[in-house]
């Protein structure tokens, strides 16, 4: 593998993230549960890839792994051509979850500078204020979040996974938790902001029109152990289309026959 290029393009002939027969199982003994199975996957810097599959099929495991906080218990996993761990080590991931967990007693805006903070970082108020407003938050910056509402709440979370601007995103069903109205305003607000800092992406979510509307490509993954049983290329332009135009459509089909298979 190559060095890294701080650019944020990955070294040439590499990808940014490049899994290799990547295998996951739990447990010791005769408790093993096998969560992911021989996944090879490649991620293109700026690329934005979603990944679908049943529930409890493996997607957050293979997720954690990208993310260097788990393992693989056989396979390789690289990003920018080293390990993950060094990646998130310069700050460089950004990861966003289900449930926001924000700190209950700081500010929305407070909670977006707490990232500089822990990673022993001085707050940086351009980088903060010019977040906020990608995100649409400066008017409400002040708020808690107990004040705050579950878009709103989400929209923190995701300055503040955008904020050092990562050269990887990744996000776990970020938006499982809200209700079908506020999603898709947030889907079309997520392109716009993800359009403005083109980080390399991957997205894990329940809602196939979620994966289509966003991705430039959907893994579709098995039933636990998670193995790849499709690929499907979204050959929509940016911004994505408002009403779901023939491609929309085609790409959910492929989608949904790829996880009724
Ligand atoms: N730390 C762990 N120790 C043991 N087993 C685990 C651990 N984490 C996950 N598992 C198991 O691995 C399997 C895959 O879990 P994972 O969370 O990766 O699935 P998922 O596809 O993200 O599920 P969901 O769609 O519900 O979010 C499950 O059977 C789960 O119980
Ligand atoms: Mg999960």
């Amino acid at each position: 593998m190559g060095a890294r290029d701080e650019r944020g393009a990955p070294p040439e002939g590499d990808a940014a993230v490049h899994g290799q027969a990547l295998s996951k199982v739990y447990g010791t003994g005769r408790r093993l549960v096998p969560a992911v199975r021989d996944v090879s996957l490649k991620v293109r810097a700026s690329e934005f890839l979603a990944i679908i599959g049943p529930s409890g099929c493996g997607k957050t495991t293979l997720l954690r792994m990208v993310a260097g906080l788990e393992s693989p218990t056989s396979g390789t996993i690289s990003c920018w051509g080293g390990p993950p761990a060094d990646l998130a080590r310069e700050h460089r991931v950004g990861m966003v979850f289900q449930d926001p967990a924000l700190l209950p007693w700081a500010s929305l805006r407070r909670n977006v500078e707490f990232v500089y903070r822990a990673s022993g970082r001085r707050p940086d108020p351009e980088s903060v204020d010019e977040i906020l407003d990608l995100v649409g938050l400066t008017s409400l910056a002040h708020l808690r979040p107990h004040e705050a509402s579950g878009g709103m709440r989400q929209r923190t979370a995701l300055a503040r996974a955008l904020v050092m601007r990562p050269s990887l995103l990744l996000m776990d069903e970020p938006f499982g938790a809200l209700d079908a109205i506020t999603r898709r305003r947030l889907n079309g607000e997520l392109e716009r902001i993800w359009a403005a800092v083109r980080p390399t992406t991957i997205l894990i979510t329940h809602s196939v029109d979620e994966a289509v509307m966003l991705a430039d490509r959907i893994v579709v993954m098995s039933a636990r152990p998670a193995t790849i049983v499709r690929e499907v290329t979204v050959p929509m332009p940016r911004p994505r289309p408002a009403v779901p135009d023939e491609a929309f459509h085609h790409a959910v089909q492929e989608c949904m026959e790829a996880l009724d298979a």
